[in-house]
């Protein structure tokens, strides 16, 4: 998945480009490039590696014009070299692509028998090859892309450029998002509106299979067959202000920070403090006839959902299933209508997150979806959309959104309770009094880092790391493990600590560290019983509990990080904040790009 930006103006483009690129490193980061139309030919400046690499080129070698595109990768067909970078073309047409054709090796055989020559390995050239034959037979551009458009298999947002037609950049969307920008002198595609922001925030949204012919006046829009739709105008909620780090190392660090900002805004939307009650907007369905619900996520987000799961069952007796939504949309199971399919992600775009929603609600259930993005595509296609209220997370990392979803998905469970009569009034509020402590209570895990930045010196020296937990606390274990895979680049491994004995507790030596999720409650006895096992077998158990739990496992555990003591139905949130802290101070002792891990991207676009 990767980020692509067009404009078409009268000011110099690649400035312009280059911020909007900027804006979508979260979409990969692999390499970039630029292209611009130069008198009657195209003109392309492109390097592998971070944006820097491509805004160190520009310096040494500017690139004028004011119609270009520009193009973040995060590489799927062919390394990450500058040859295989975007944009891609021929002296005729320049493409960026995000997204799969997923009939590339098809076409390029049938393209390379009709003599056109490849440059690089990538699905998209194929693309801009397919194009390049039609102008060559005599196609108007408008016609060739069209054409072209229609022999395509897979998912893509597409934007290009034609030598010698200064007046005219060609967009096109197919499961993956484009987005136009609407400005006074210029006009603009993009894959979000945070993109464009900073050069317009009138922003019209394509739809899949739309396409669309954009001159520096305006954009006409299309549909699959060629007729004339109509794209409405709106304007987004997106602000062009640049994001920083504010005085912190990294991003990841100072979102860590903002974790009581991200729970208390998204409380205040759930909570209505005065009454101790749930506020849900209103839903299109009863919650007392919904025979099951179906979470579907991806990621760091899919281990929120898990914890959601658990809470909607526990509180409201409402028979959950989640599955990884790659996993979803193609198994399709037999689905009851009138059931809630709730679709959790940060960005509202990851591929696979939105083909669930789709599944889901092609199969009769009602679409609810918990996103951190309020004009995402799935906040777009769902019936009734919870937003997280954490702002925009940089680190690709999921750090606040992850407990801001938490915050939701506990605060949904508990309004489910209550209209499910599964839970009293009194229950509801002692609940909610729970819930509205949270932030004070994570700004005070934030402030005693140093028994966790201690703990990171341990777990930097490992090689592998088990993570275990019960109930919710598994959801965290699993997200722990995560962490510590994506940033530190140490294998982990999450476990629902009952089962560890089931094989895991096989990997039980003084070089595997054990981090124990353990809060008191319930489920405490049972897991400071496998905590136990581990110990039993010279296993550094390294356990996370409140005071109570710490002092009863102390003697035990190699070492006891204590957090504060909170209702067992919150505390998965805080013992989350330090297991995000703990692979945070981890990672940085091992030196990794805290906020750019390798392979990684924040938004996963394709399947
Ligand atoms: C990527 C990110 C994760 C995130 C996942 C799902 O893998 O690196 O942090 O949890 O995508 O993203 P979403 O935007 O759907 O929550």
């Amino acid at each position: 998945m990767c980020g692509i930006v067009g404009v078409i103006g009268i000011e110099p483009a690649a400035p312009l480009l280059l911020e909007a690129l900027r804006r979508l490193e979260y979409r990969g980061y692999d390499s970039a490039g630029i292209a611009t139309l130069l008198g009657n030919g195209i003109a392309r400046r492109r390097a592998p590696g971070k944006l820097g690499n491509l805004a160190a080129e520009l310096e040494r070698d500017p690139l004028p014009g004011v119609v270009g595109i520009g193009h973040t990768r995060w590489a799927t067909h062919g390394a990450p070299t500058q040859r295989n970078a975007h944009p891609h073309g021929t002296p005729r047409v320049s493409v960026v692509h995000n997204g799969i054709i997923e009939n590339h090796a098809e076409l390029r055989a049938e393209l390379e028998a009709q003599g056109q020559v490849f440059e690089t390995e990538t699905d998209t050239e194929t693309v801009a090859q397919l194009v390049d034959l039609h102008l060559q037979n005599g196609l108007e551009p408008v016609e060739a892309a069209r054409r072209a458009f229609g022999r395509l298999e897979g998912a893509y947002a597409l934007a290009m450029v034609f030598a010698g037609h200064p007046e005219l950049m060609v967009g096109a969307q197919h499961g993956a998002p484009l987005a136009v920008g609407f400005g006074e002198t210029a006009m603009y595609l993009g894959s979000d509106s945070l993109a464009l922001a900073p050069m317009t925030r009138r922003i019209a949204y394509m739809q899949d299979g739309d396409w669309t012919v954009v001159t520096r006046e305006g954009a006409a829009f299309f549909g699959p067959s060629g007729q004339a739709v109509n794209r409405e105008v709106r304007l987004t909620v997106q602000t062009g202000a640049v994001v920083g780090k504010d005085g912190y190392r990294h991003f990841m660090e100072k979102e860590l920070h903002e974790h009581p900002a991200a729970i208390g805004q998204t409380l205040a939307r759930m909570l209505d403090p005065a009454t101790r009650s749930v506020l849900l907007p209103t839903l299109p369905f009863d919650w007392a006839k919904v025979p099951r619900m179906t979470i579907a996520a991806c990621g760091s987000t899919y281990f929120a959902g898990l914890a959601g799961r658990h809470w909607m069952e526990e509180l409201a007796r409402l028979p959950t299933d989640i599955d990884y939504a790659s996993e979803l949309r193609y198994r399709k199971p037999p689905m009851s209508k009138g059931g809630l399919g709730l679709l959790v992600s940060q960005s509202g775009e990851t591929a696979d997150t939105l083909a669930a929603l789709r599944f889901l609600r092609g199969a009769g259930q009602h679409v609810v979806s918990v996103v951190n993005v309020p004009e995402s595509t799935m906040a777009r296609e769902s019936d009734v959309v919870l937003e997280t209220v954490a702002g925009p997370e940089i680190g690709v990392a999921s750090t606040k959104a992850f407990t801001a979803q938490l915050t939701v998905l506990a605060c949904l469970a508990v309004g489910a309770a209550r209209a499910r009569g599964t839970i009293s009034a009194e229950r509801e509020a002692a609940l909610v009094a729970a819930l509205l402590e949270l932030p004070s209570k994570a700004g005070e895990v934030l402030a005693n880092a140093a028994p966790i930045q201690r703990l990171a010196e341990r777990m930097a020296e490992a090689r592998d790391v088990l993570c275990l937990g019960r109930g919710a606390c598994h959801a965290i274990a699993l997200e722990a493990a995560l962490k510590l895979k994506e940033i530190c680049y140490i294998h982990a491994e999450g476990y629902a600590a009952g089962e560890m004995k089931h094989g895991p507790i096989a990997l039980i030596d003084r070089q595997v560290p054990i981090l124990a999720i353990v809060p008191s409650g319930p489920l405490f006895e049972k897991t400071a019983s496998n905590v136990q096992e581990a110990g039993a077998r010279g296993g550094q158990v390294v356990v996370l509990s409140d005071a109570a739990g710490c002092a009863k496992l102390q003697s035990i555990s190699a070492e006891v990080i204590e957090l504060p003591t909170v209702d067992p139905f919150v505390a998965p949130v805080l013992h989350a904040i330090a297991a995000q802290m703990l692979a945070y101070h981890t990672a940085v002792l091992r030196g990794t790009d805290v906020d750019q891990p390798r392979n990684l991207a924040k938004s996963v676009t394709v399947e």
